[in-house]
């Protein structure tokens, strides 16, 4: 069959099997049969595909007709503008976790402001943000695919980093991603319940993207997360923040004075995120930040300084 028809028909398969966006899946499971990139379907409608490739581009539908996240079934997702292999092991990595390392970066910036007298911005902008940090230490805990640790060795070049999770099989993709982009020597991989036994203390920021869905709200989870996606990546407790209250004065004892707690979370927990903080005397400068739809998305909370 020629390319432009067996899209066609896999667009027409997938939207009879009331998959999302059955145009934009059709044809990221067909770059990825044919390890080409966008461009190419539209360069070439007429190349015929040969029954191998067409069988295993017809295998992939299948999965992603019985509800497989295409992301599982390519092995790939962008974030922060690089490639990560995902696996079953690990929650795919969202654009609105992001928002995380975008909060990372603008504190970082503002904290040093005073001290940029003392360095002369000569390299690029990451480079500089690095070399004004001295040895900036951060955490992120709940590391999955290695995504937030990741960009973040990749902003900070001179940054000590670590990463934690519960999941041997999550770390494994980490470091896999780690060495992917020549960061495994940047970033210290540990398995452990959030932070316990870590012995770590002093850090500039404990990041993190926890899971925080409340097992009361499994029916209004998508399937697809529901069905594919790690359990423990994704579901923080009956009401979703119990995993959120024992990381919080973890991550307190962990940070330097002054150090920032930065996390994501979802509308539906700001208000019990909130609570928690109010209910503590150990941080400052507590805010929820929106997301571009005004969403509660991140938080960034700073360790008293006293
Ligand atoms: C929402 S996922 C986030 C993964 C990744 N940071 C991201 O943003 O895509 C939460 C991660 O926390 C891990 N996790 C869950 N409970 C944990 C715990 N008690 N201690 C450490 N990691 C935990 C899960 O295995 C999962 O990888």
């Amino acid at each position: 069959m020629q390319l432009k028809a067996s899209l066609g028909s896999a667009i027409a398969r997938l939207a009879a099997d009331q998959v999302p966006s059955p145009r934009l899946n059709a044809e990221l499971l067909l770059m990825f049969t044919l390890n080409c990139d966008r461009a190419y379907l539209f360069a070439h409608p007429e190349r015929e595909l040969t029954a191998e490739e067409q069988s295993r581009y017809d295998a992939a539908l299948a999965e992603r007709a019985r509800g497989v996240p295409t992301q599982y079934i390519t092995g790939h997702q962008e974030f922060w503008g690089m490639d990560l292999i995902v696996t079953p092991a690990v929650l795919i990595p969202r654009p609105e976790t992001e928002h995380v390392i975008e909060s990372v970066l603008e504190l970082q910036t503002s904290d040093l402001r005073p001290r940029t007298l003392y360095f002369e911005p000569k390299g690029p902008r990451s480079e500089v943000r690095g070399q004004m940090s001295g040895v900036l230490r951060i955490l992120d805990v709940g590391t999955g695919s290695g995504c937030i640790a990741i960009a973040l060795a990749k902003e900070f070049p001179h940054a000590e980093i670590h990463a934690t999770d519960i999941s041997a099989a999550a770390l494994e993709v980490a470091r896999a991603n780690a060495a992917r982009h020549q960061l495994e020597k940047r970033i210290q991989f540990h398995q452990a319940d959030l932070l316990q036994g870590l012995n770590i203390s002093g850090l500039d920021f404990v990041v993190s993207n926890p899971p925080y869905v409340g097992e009361s709200e499994e029916d209004q989870v998508q399937l697809e997360v529901r069905k594919f996606e790690p359990r423990d990546a994704v579901f923080g407790g009956p009401t979703g923040v119990e995993v959120i209250a024992r990381l919080l004065p973890q991550a307190y004892a962990a940070l330097r004075p002054g150090g920032w707690l930065v996390f994501e979370i979802s509308g539906t927990i700001a208000n019990a995120v909130q609570h928690l903080f109010i209910a503590s005397e150990s941080w400052e400068n507590v805010r929820l930040i929106p997301d571009l739809q005004s969403i509660p998305r991140v938080v960034r909370a700073r360790k008293r300084k006293v």
